[in-house]
């Protein structure tokens, strides 16, 4: 008997809320998106915060770092980027040689946005003054300009790591300073937060997490670092997004509270059907931008490209490279489901 259109995708992705109507849809636009990654020779890197149809067609799924490391190793010319625009920077600043095509240009970041290079490097002479020894460590969430003017960057599921690798003792932490907050919790360095911060992880309240614990107090709960120090109070693991992963894959315990992206959420329920995952979440609207649609589009008129001066190309590379460096800072991501790709 004939398996009726959309059923397979529906049987993994319906219990997000896709109808059967939709998923023979997307398969339409899947098998598109196949064709054109093999025309293309391309390769998709989704985040963990992607829409779940993406993920379906990705080679790797991840986070940030993780997946632009990956963008060196898997083969291709074109690397097309389901994340956001600094993610996308980040695998041509690794990548030089290769075509990187983002979907959709309103894939931005709210965090990213929250610094530019001259602002930084002001008020970094201006600290230089009273601190002599100041290093500039810069989330990952920056521009490609940003990362050009910083000492070292780090990720979050390595900052506390990368902060303690270098010999400064006084750290101007960029952009993001609920992190800056977790890494100083976790440091005897001095370490002096820009004033940014993530929309997204900033509207998670103590008040909602609490209600879900109460809820589901033998849950597990995850919360991802960008959160407020006291919504992070609340957390048994604070963790990035790929080692909520991993920690959930690992563990024994059959539920978690799960306090980030919602996206990550939908994964973990695809990942591992036969546990529980509560949410606590919020939607990235950056990260939504991406659809299926536009990752068949990007493929067919290979838009839109990124590119990054050499010049600033070459001083970024130094920041990243060296965070790379740091031994154990940063686990690999793990492939995402290669049978169906
Ligand atoms: P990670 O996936 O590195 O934890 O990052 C979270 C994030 O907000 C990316 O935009
Ligand atoms: Fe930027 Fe926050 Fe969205 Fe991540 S979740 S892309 S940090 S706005």
């Amino acid at each position: 008997m004939p398996v009726s259109a959309g059923a397979t995708l529906h049987a993994r992705i319906g219990h997000l809320g896709y109808s059967q109507d939709e998923c023979a849809r997307l398969e339409g636009l899947l098998e598109r998106v196949r064709a054109l990654k093999v025309r293309r020779k391309a390769v998709i890197l989704a985040h963990n915060y992607q829409r779940p149809e993406i993920f379906e067609v990705a080679d790797a799924v991840g986070d940030s770092l993780g997946l632009s490391r990956q963008a060196g190793i898997l083969p291709g010319d074109v690397i097309l980027f389901a994340g956001v625009h600094f993610m996308a920077e980040t695998a041509k600043i690794l990548n030089p040689g290769k075509t990187v095509l983002l979907p959709n240009m309103a894939a931005g970041c709210s965090l990213a946005d929250t610094v530019t290079a001259p602002a930084l490097e002001a008020r970094a002479s201006e600290l230089r003054r009273r601190h002599p020894d100041l290093a500039v460590v810069t989330y990952v969430n920056s521009t490609a300009d940003v990362k050009a003017v910083s000492d070292i960057c780090c990720t979050s599921a390595n900052a506390v790591e990368v902060v303690n690798s270098i010999p400064n003792r006084t750290i101007l932490f960029v952009p993001d300073r609920n992190l800056a907050a977790y890494v100083a919790g976790k440091t005897d360095k001095t370490v002096i937060p820009w004033d940014g911060d993530c929309h997204v992880h900033q509207q998670i309240t103590p008040d909602g997490v609490a209600q879900m614990k109460a809820l589901h107090p033998d849950a597990v709960v995850l919360i991802h670092p960008e959160c407020r120090a006291d919504v992070l109070k609340l957390a048994d693991e604070v963790l990035s997004t790929e080692g909520m992963i991993r920690f959930a894959c690992a563990s024994a315990a059959p539920s978690f509270v799960v306090v980030t992206e919602c996206g990550l959420s939908d994964r973990l329920t695809i990942e591992l059907p036969e546990k529980i995952f509560y949410r606590a979440c919020q939607l990235c609207r950056f990260m939504k931008a991406n659809t299926l649609e536009d990752v068949a589009t990007s493929l067919e008129r290979m838009q839109f490209e990124i590119t990054v001066p050499e010049s600033v190309r070459v001083r970024a590379a130094r920041a990243v490279t060296r965070m790379l460096e740091v031994p154990g800072a940063v686990p690999g991501p793990r492939p995402a489901a290669p049978a169906r790709t």
